[in-house]
């Protein structure tokens, strides 16, 4: 079997989180945060040296405002529900995933809000100017889609970012595909809200999401219960990050996380530079063949799209599941958007997404594959 589907979930995980999963489970299976035995207290400890790792890895002034969540998209509306402002106007981009679309879309149908889609005017990714040109007087927010989970694009963050400074506006970044992969400083790239999945870019375990808020002044709570403090009261804490972490949190895929964040930290420029050899390299081979090719060389990140002529995404997607023991993912990735945009509404895209851990080997075999099924169907 090969596993090219680490867009969706990584697979395989590195020692680094096996060993913390494996300690969180047979050592440390306390709940942390609820009762004051040492058990609890060394859950504790992990947990909160995980949101230092990551407040660090993002340039974070406070570990408090690293909150843990049930996935990226739970952490994406929190920002967006959270933040809302009744008669405001929000712009998002083409490239976002539907767990910003449909929040966005839920505030409209309510009255809340309006919201514009930003097109891409250049191949590669939301610049600047796509953003700028569709502010209004009542924008309060901007969201971007930092690396495409379709196809790769990548926005300019730093540059958007240096918009809503000036302009005033809260800036929330999907970091989904990017987290682990990209450098992202949220002062320098004036990031109000990144949203990161562990499970994709930090190699740890899916049930896990994070929201690192640099202006948690402009969130509120939109799920309420326990937190482990002021246990009496019945109003939500205002403490950080208890006020937005509710129920006991995903203590094992925090360790998995911690153990995550040392990987990408001891790896980051071998992982760099390996997706991006490997991604050249699928592109470079491929270019030969009859296929439409929806990633740009310069985003050479892993994530990698394409069609072959004729044949529905998920056809070609079932054909290397079940003929070459291959697997990738068709369809339409959840993000409706984007696939308008890259006219692909009536048959999706076939995605082939690479991790640390794929070789040469690996990507020779999905080729030699594709080029099966391009003979097979008297295209070459
Ligand atoms: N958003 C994930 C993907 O791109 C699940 O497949």
């Amino acid at each position: 079997m090969i596993y090219l589907d680490n867009s969706a979930t990584t697979f395989v995980k590195p020692k680094e989180v096996l060993r913390k999963l494996n300690l969180a489970v047979t050592k440390c299976a306390a709940n942390p945060g609820r009762s004051g035995h040492k058990l609890s207290i060394m859950a504790a400890s992990e947990v909160e040296s995980t949101r230092q790792k990551l407040a660090e890895m993002f340039c974070l002034e406070s570990e408090s405002n690293v909150i843990f969540t049930a996935n990226c998209s739970a952490a994406l509306n929190l920002a967006i529900l959270g933040s809302v402002k009744s008669g405001g106007h929000v712009v998002c981009t083409e490239n976002e995933h539907n767990s910003v679309l449909r929040p966005l879309e839920h505030l409209k149908a309510q009255g809340k809000i309006d919201y514009t889609v930003a097109r891409q005017s250049k191949p590669g990714g939301i610049c600047r100017e796509d953003i700028e040109k569709c502010l209004r007087k009542n924008t309060y927010m901007v969201i971007c889609n930092h690396i495409s989970n379709v196809n790769g694009d990548t926005c300019d963050i730093h540059a958007v970012g240096e918009l809503c400074k000036e302009k005033g506006l809260l800036f929330l970044v999907d970091g989904a595909q990017s987290g682990g992969h990209e450098i992202i400083n949220m002062k320098k790239d004036n990031i109000s809200f990144l949203a990161l999945a562990p499970h994709k870019g930090f190699y740890a375990l899916q049930g896990l999401g994070v929201l690192l808020a640099s202006k948690p002044e402009a969130l509120s709570p939109i799920i309420f219960g326990g937190t482990g403090t002021n246990s009496l009261e019945l109003v939500q804490p205002e403490i950080l990050p208890e006020r937005f972490e509710v129920g006991t949190i995903a203590t094992p895929a925090i360790f998995a996380l911690s153990g995550g964040i040392d990987f990408v930290k001891e790896n980051f420029q071998q992982l760099r530079d390996h997706l991006d050899d490997l991604t050249t390299f699928l592109h470079y081979e491929l270019s030969y063949y009859p296929l439409q090719i929806y990633t740009t060389t310069e985003n050479a990140k892993g994530v990698f799209a394409f069609n072959l002529p004729n044949m529905h995404s998920s056809e070609v997607a079932s054909l290397l599941d079940e003929k070459y023991g291959i697997c990738v993912r068709g369809g339409y990735h959840c993000a409706a958007k984007k696939h308008e945009a890259l006219g692909l509404l009536d048959r999706g895209a076939v995605r082939a997404s690479l991790s640390f851990f794929t070789t040469f080997s690996d990507v020779q075999k999905f080729i030699l594959a594709i080029k099966s099924i391009l003979r097979s169907k008297k295209l070459i």
